[in-house]
């Protein structure tokens, strides 16, 4: 018992109240005692009580009374008759009006306490019961609120949310999605998927993780287009209790606007750049007609400013280059003409070119060819990616170091590697080094001149001739370059 129980005994006779009241509360109970009926509702009308001991035949108001009365107003309480030997039926006729039990007169201590104990337990297990219900009751309200604060999120989010179930049919959207896949007309759930996505990559990537083909803590991100919207759709597994997939959760985000943003970024350095390549140009047309005396000779100081500054417009005229050559790329206007292509080839007449620079930093710039195939491509291209393969592993390179670049056939894939006893990367850099103008900062490379290019050019140059890049490296060293090319049928 958490509580002491409170136990109400009514009897006219003064020798049963104090009778019970100390055999009561020698075994704990608190004993309240009454001398007739109405001085018991009095009682019970002031404060809780668990069990009513109550004797029938009592002046001014008799037991049956009362027990109809607690009967109405405090059904909950247990009421145990007490009676005399006579008067056995009418306690019977109590029971059926509602009283718990009886006992009669002169009490059998053991039995009376029986009684007691079990009317006491009766009255514990329905109050845990109630309070049970009552806690049931505000679990289901808390959880009903909290379903209802959840639905009123999602459904005035401004990003657009979609649960799918284990067939793949939606089972939650919110009307953001509807606005941003551009439905108009109401969908109830369970729906087909294809009745809100028809973007068939995001399709692709929900079954990929319905099928439990990603990691759980993973999440995918991917763009997607829905009629003039672009935008962003972060799909991951929901899981169930047991942590295996029950479906999918996608949030999708608007980026119209940043997409927009970008563009206008991107045409604006465009025409800033193609706007500087002409007036560079002639400058230094202009310079190399200077610097070759057709305007007459040039002093010793003279001669040294203005190469100078042609060294200057030379890397200036190779960042718009490069700057261009991005734009073109990113416009896919870059490959132009595919052609069968010797990599051998390219490979070697880009080290000649690229030797006197080794040389001068003291590496050993070296090649090897086994199994060559021609590959369908622009060999200005290939130029290109070999230009900014070598002369990286060269700059990022400390003096006495070794370059070595190897292509080899390899079923249908040429495999090219340009090795590298260099800097190295470390780990968290690799992903980035492709991202347009991401350079490391590294003590040992702080004085190499560069715009964070050259890598995002050589990926979209591999990326248009449907080949693929990846990069291996330890600090301090060596990097690897690997690109794999498919062959010409
Ligand atoms: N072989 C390498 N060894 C170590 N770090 C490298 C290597 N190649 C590239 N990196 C790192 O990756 C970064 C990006 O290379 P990327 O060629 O794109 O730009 P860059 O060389 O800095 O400038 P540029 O546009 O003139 O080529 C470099 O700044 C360098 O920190
Ligand atoms: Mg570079």
């Amino acid at each position: 018992m958490n509580e002491k129980i409170k136990i109400l005994v009514v009897d006219d006779e003064k020798v049963i109240r104090d009778g019970c009241s100390r055999v009561l509360s020698g075994k704990g109970y608190d004993v309240i005692t009454a001398e007739n009926g109405q001085a018991a509702l009095d009682v019970l009308a002031k404060e809780p009580l668990d069990i009513i001991l109550l004797d029938l035949k009592m002046p001014v108001m008799s037991g049956e009374e009362v027990l109809e009365i607690t009967g109405e107003k405090y059904p909950d309480i247990p009421v145990i008759i007490i009676t005399g030997h006579g008067t056995v039926d009418t306690a019977v006729e109590c029971m059926k009006k509602g009283a718990y039990d009886f006992i009669t007169k002169p009490f059998q201590i053991d039995q009376f306490l029986l009684i007691i104990t079990r009317a006491a337990e009766k009255r514990n297990l329905e109050q845990k019961a109630r309070q049970f219900e009552q806690e049931n009751i505000r679990n289901l309200y808390d959880l009903n609120l909290e379903k209802s604060r959840l639905k009123t999120i999602i459904n005035y989010m401004g990003n657009g949310v979609m649960v799918t179930n284990r067939n793949l049919e939606v089972v939650l959207h919110n009307p953001a999605l509807m606005r941003l896949m551009e439905i108009s007309e109401e969908v109830e759930n369970p729906a087909p998927i294809s009745t809100i996505i028809h973007d068939e990559s995001l399709i692709n990537t929900l079954k990929q993780i319905q099928g439990g083909e990603s990691s759980e803590n993973e999440s995918i991100s991917q763009e997607i287009n829905a009629g003039a919207n672009v935008l962003r759709a972060i799909s991951a597994p929901a899981l169930g209790p047991d942590s295996s997939v029950v479906g999918t959760v996608t949030v999708i985000e608007d980026i119209t606007a940043f997409k927009q943003l970008d563009q206008m970024k991107t045409d604006f350095v465009n025409m800033v750049a193609h706007e500087l390549r002409s007036p560079l140009s002639a400058i230094k047309q202009q310079n190399h007609v200077l610097l070759e005396g057709l305007c007459g000779p040039l002093g010793e100081k003279q001669h040294e400013f203005v190469s100078r500054g042609s060294n200057r417009i030379d890397s200036l005229l190779e960042l718009i280059n490069d700057l261009l050559d991005v734009a073109k790329i990113e416009a896919g206007k870059y490959v132009q003409r595919l052609v069968p292509t010797d990599i051998g080839k390219v490979i070697e007449e880009t080290i000649a070119l690229m030797d006197s620079k080794a040389k001068e930093k003291g590496i050993d710039l070296s090649f090897s060819f086994k199994n060559l195939k021609p590959v369908q491509a622009d060999p200005k291209n290939i130029e290109e990616i070999f230009n900014n393969l070598i002369s990286n592993a060269i700059n990022y390179s400390p003096e006495g170091g070794k370059v070595t670049v190897t292509a080899q056939g390899q079923g249908e894939y040429m495999e090219i590697r340009v090795e590298d006893t260099g800097v190295g990367i470390s780990p968290e850099e690799l992903p980035k080094i492709f991202d347009k103008f991401y350079r490391v900062k590294h003590p040992k490379t702080r004085q190499v001149i560069g715009t964070g290019l050259g890598l995002a050019i050589v990926k979209g140059i591999v990326d248009a001739h449907h080949g693929t890049i990846d990069v291996e490296s330890v600090v301090d060293k060596g990097t690897t370059f690997r690109i794999l090319f498919p062959v010409m049928a």
